[in-house]
């Protein structure tokens, strides 16, 4: 599908995209971002695009984005295996609970990267961690190394979102499409944004307004 069936989230971006470049300057963060009715409806056109047979959410919170698109999924594509990648250990049982009867839907527990690849705020936060690390890499290399992930929702932690940004790329299909939501409040897409920006021979992405937090849309040339 062409980008003009995403033409009604792209009015009036340039100037909300205003202040994102003042955040750039340091850490902003004003608004969590939950995400939205138009969110949704954006990763389903992405869903029909892609037709995909791997589906990777990093940040599965109390489940709200992976109970969404996990239900279209099982509509659309019931074949697509879904991955949601959770840090907190409370968020992780719940959603493991409510799916466990679903062979395609699998969570995983811990921080998606390592400390050292992070960014602040998530560096600081991550100090007294000591849960499992590197869950986002050790499932592209058990899973992907092969057949590729065809698409990716990062909604996890400004400071890390770049780390895993820059891992998933290498593993991502030909046609696949990764989304980054938060960057319209100033959030983790800022980071992201950033280093599409300066590697753009590399991207198309749109930046999409679907609400107070807004979502990146990313394709990859030259795969
Ligand atoms: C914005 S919330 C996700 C919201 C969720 N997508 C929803 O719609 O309900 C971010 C979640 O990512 C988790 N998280 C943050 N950084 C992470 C990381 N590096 N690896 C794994 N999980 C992370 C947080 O614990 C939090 O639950």
């Amino acid at each position: 599908m062409s980008t003009s069936a995403y033409l009604f989230v792209k009015k009036k971006v340039k100037k909300r995209l205003k202040k994102y470049y003042r955040a750039l300057r340091g850490d902003h963060f004003d608004n969590a971002g939950a995400v939205t009715a138009l969110d949704y409806q954006v990763i389903q056109i992405a869903i029909d695009e892609v037709k995909p047979s791997s589906y990777i959410e990093i940040g599965t919170g109390k489940g709200v984005s992976a109970t969404h698109v996990y239900n279209y999924l099982q509509e659309k594509f019931p074949a697509c295996h879904f991955y949601t990648l959770e840090i907190f250990q409370e968020h992780y049982d719940n959603i493991l609970l409510k799916y466990k009867n679903h062979p395609t839907f699998h969570a995983l527990l811990g921080l998606s990267v390592t400390r050292e690849e992070t960014t602040n705020p998530a560096y600081d936060e991550l100090e007294k961690y000591n849960g499992p690390v590197d869950t986002l890499r050790d499932l592209l290399k058990r899973e992907f190394s092969e057949k590729k992930v065809d698409m990716v929702f990062i909604d996890s932690r400004k400071g890390s979102a770049l780390a895993e940004f820059k891992l998933v790329e290498q593993y991502i299909s030909k046609d696949g499409i990764v989304f980054c939501h938060d960057i319209l409040n100033r959030g983790k897409g800022v980071e992201v944004l950033s280093y599409l920006q300066e590697h753009r021979e590399r991207y198309y992405y749109d930046v999409l307004d679907t609400g107070p937090a807004g979502i990146i849309r990313i394709r990859f040339l030259n795969k």
